[in-house]
């Protein structure tokens, strides 16, 4: 008699375990097992949620060398389903074969399995199908990255739903952060802020060591220029070698006691520029009846010879003219603090459109809702690609019912909500290049290759070459030559949708087509992986941050810009900042969009179950350590700074777009 071990792994997703019975059938190249009913003295608790299970399938003689396994699941009464991560067989010659499932069986028909090395020639075009109806596109909007076709949160396969204690604790934080905040008495109130000093007293029921620094130095310059490097929107500062010509600085007003030329520092590459054009003629919301302001300022920053990033000038509308004056460190403190003011709420709302819905969350859903129609689970992108998935379709289609829906708290409190925001998305679209989304690329593209105290710049290239390094390593073990990607069609129906669904076949963008070589291939994964988890935590992880100290980040403002200098005070200031209830809410909002998840996957993390082959698993192994290295790297640097920069450290990283 051969007797041959089976142990069965239950996935621990919601609903993943069964009741139901299960059947095995072991498919050799020298003969088959009978089909059996695997069943052991635990009896119905075998496949329940995370169970761990060993059967003893016995034959006559041995079967040879195990090629596939047949499962199927019988009902008894309801019939349920079974999310099963894998099969382990031993066989009576001591050899271990492992069958890598990760897939919901739904049905009781019978599903084949092959052993662990799969290639993309061995498709299952059965799960394709079926993915194909799972998983469909929609356009929410027009011009703008297509979505998952959903109508209801039950309608997003269980797959890719939220964990019991993910989604419990999302409901928990949704509805209870103005109460953690301790601000549910100010949530309704249309009430002004009357000193800075009230501002500072309600500011007490959540703090970051950060936000408490923001608190201290929002109103300084080195500090306003700072956070265009490392602060949650570190993509739209550039070098500047020439002043656009509807920004009109001149010497005189930026170096008033003539210690440096304007043409002599840009020469140098001491002069930036941050525009904010995209946000010109949005048109702003109305909260609570109230006309709210929203500009598309010019800010020129010089770096100083003690290398601090300083605002010199800046212009608040796009068109040079009287009535739009360019304000300058030596205005009245009120004058270029109200300036400062406006450009931080026009951060706010760019940062949060572009850079965070669209650049990560929008682009994330589409790079996962095109693997899972178009990818099998045997197939090595998939196995690649599925651990950056988590999450992402579900907090995407949070987001579209909760925040930016007409009710949804982004468009009632924020100066982009609703139609602006919309204008803003198209907009923000035409900037996204395969350039803007590849760091080193972009990095050199802005200039910013020598800019010092750059961290997000510094961290971030590291990420992208380990990631790069993981990705060549695994994907060049499946494909050894070009031709091996040119003649897979996986490969190219999953570009193929990107291209059309995410950046609406627009060519301009360099977005690729299709693949012709591994190289190409193996950049924009690493691109896919990049996106997902680092750049997605660059510009999440820090909401509260900066944004919990609401001054340093007005989610919208009540009055327009001064049309003369010398016209600003105190009292003006706190008029344009947004009253009691937005300055709650949006507190709120930031709060739930940056808290660590209680089920949190850092980067790199539980990759294992994905790659049981010899070499992907040593590449797993190696990523994982240069992770870890990294990681000791940027805490020790950390402790060297007044402001440690902790959202590009491995450890902090969430591996996909989950919250
Ligand atoms: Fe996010």
């Amino acid at each position: 008699m051969a007797d041959y071990e089976v142990t069965v792994y239950t996935g621990k997703l919601r609903f993943a375990g069964t009741l139901d019975m299960v059947f095995i059938k072991l498919v050799g190249n020298d003969g088959e097992s009978k089909r059996k009913r695997l069943a052991s003295l635990v009896g119905d608790l075998s496949f329940t949620n995370g169970a761990v299970s060993t059967f003893t399938v016995s034959c006559p003689v041995s079967i040879g060398k195990l090629e596939l396994i047949e499962l199927e699941k019988k009902s008894r009464l309801t019939g349920d389903n079974w999310f099963l991560d894998k099969v382990e067989v031993k066989s009576p010659e001591g050899d271990t074969y492992n069958f890598p499932i990760y897939c919901w069986i739904t049905d009781s028909k019978v599903h084949r399995f092959r052993e662990g090395e799969d290639t993309p020639e061995k498709v299952s075009l059965h799960e394709l199908k079926q993915r194909e109806k799972d998983y469909c596109w929609r356009k929410h909007i027009e011009g703008i990255p297509h979505c998952m076709e959903a109508e209801k949160l039950s309608d997003l396969p269980l797959e890719v739903q939220f964990s019991i204690i993910k989604n419990a604790e999302f409901i928990y934080t949704a509805f209870t952060g103005l109460a953690e905040l301790k601000l549910t008495g100010f949530a309704n109130s249309k009430e002004n802020w009357t000193c800075i000093d009230d501002i500072k007293r309600v500011f007490t029921g959540k703090r970051t060591d950060l936000s408490d620094y923001v608190q201290e130095h929002w109103n300084e310059d080195a500090f306003f220029g700072y956070q265009f490097l490392n602060g949650v929107n570190p993509i739209l500062i550039r070098r500047c070698s020439a002043l656009p010509d509807n920004f009109p600085v001149t010497d005189d007003m930026v170096f008033p006691s003539g210690q440096f030329s304007l043409a002599d520092e840009m020469e140098k590459g001491n002069i930036f520029l941050c525009d904010y054009k995209p946000l010109d003629g949005v048109k702003a919301n109305i909260i609570d009846e109230k006309q709210q302001y929203l500009m598309a300022p010019l800010i020129l920053l010089h770096k100083t010879p003690d290398d601090k990033l300083m605002p010199v000038a800046i212009q608040l509308k796009q068109t040079p003219a009287e009535d739009n004056p360019i304000f300058l460190p030596t205005d009245s403190e009120y004058d270029w603090l109200t300036a400062k003011i406006f450009v931080r709420s026009a951060d706010f709302n760019e940062h949060q459109v572009n850079a965070h819905l669209l650049r990560t969350h929008l682009l994330a859903e589409v790079f996962a809702v095109s693997l899972l129609r178009n990818v099998p689970r045997t197939h090595p992108l998939y196995k690649l690609l599925v651990p950056h998935t988590r999450y992402t379709l579900q907090i995407n289609f949070l987001a579209r019912a909760r925040l930016i829906s007409e009710t949804g708290s982004f468009t009632q409190f924020a100066a982009s909500g609703g139609e602006g925001m919309v204008t803003l998305l198209k907009r923000s679209l035409s900037s996204v290049t395969y350039t803007s989304l590849c760091i080193p690329e972009d990095i050199t593209e802005r200039g910013l290759e020598d800019v010092p105290n750059f961290y997000y710049r510094d961290d971030g290239l590291k990420l992208w070459d380990i990631i790069h390094r993981f990705v060549q390593g695994v994907l060049g073990f499946y494909y050894k030559n070009n031709d091996a990607v040119k003649e897979d069609d996986d490969l190219q129906k999953w570009i193929g949708d990107i291209f059309e669904h995410g950046f609406l076949s627009q060519e301009g963008t360099g977005i690729p087509q299709s693949f012709t070589t591994v190289k190409e291939l193996v950049k924009f994964v690493t691109m896919v992986i990049f996106t997902c988890s680092a750049q997605h935590s660059a510009v999440n992880a820090g909401q509260y941050d900066y944004g919990g100290w609401m001054p340093n980040t007005p989610i919208a403002l009540q009055l327009p810009p001064p049309k003369t200098k010398g016209t600003t005070s105190e009292a003006t200031m706190l008029q344009t900042l947004p009253d009691m209830g937005t300055t709650a809410n949006g507190m709120a909002v930031m709060w739930l969009l940056s808290k660590p998840s209680f089920d949190f996957v850092a980067l790199g993390k539980s990759l294992e179950k994905h790659h049981s082959e010899e070499i992907p698993s040593y590449y797993v192994k190696a990523f994982q350590g240069e992770l870890q290295t990294l990681s000791a790297h940027i805490k020790i640097r950390n402790k060297s700074l007044k402001i440690p920069y902790t959202y590009l450290d491995p450890e902090n990283i969430e591996n996909s777009v989950a919250i």
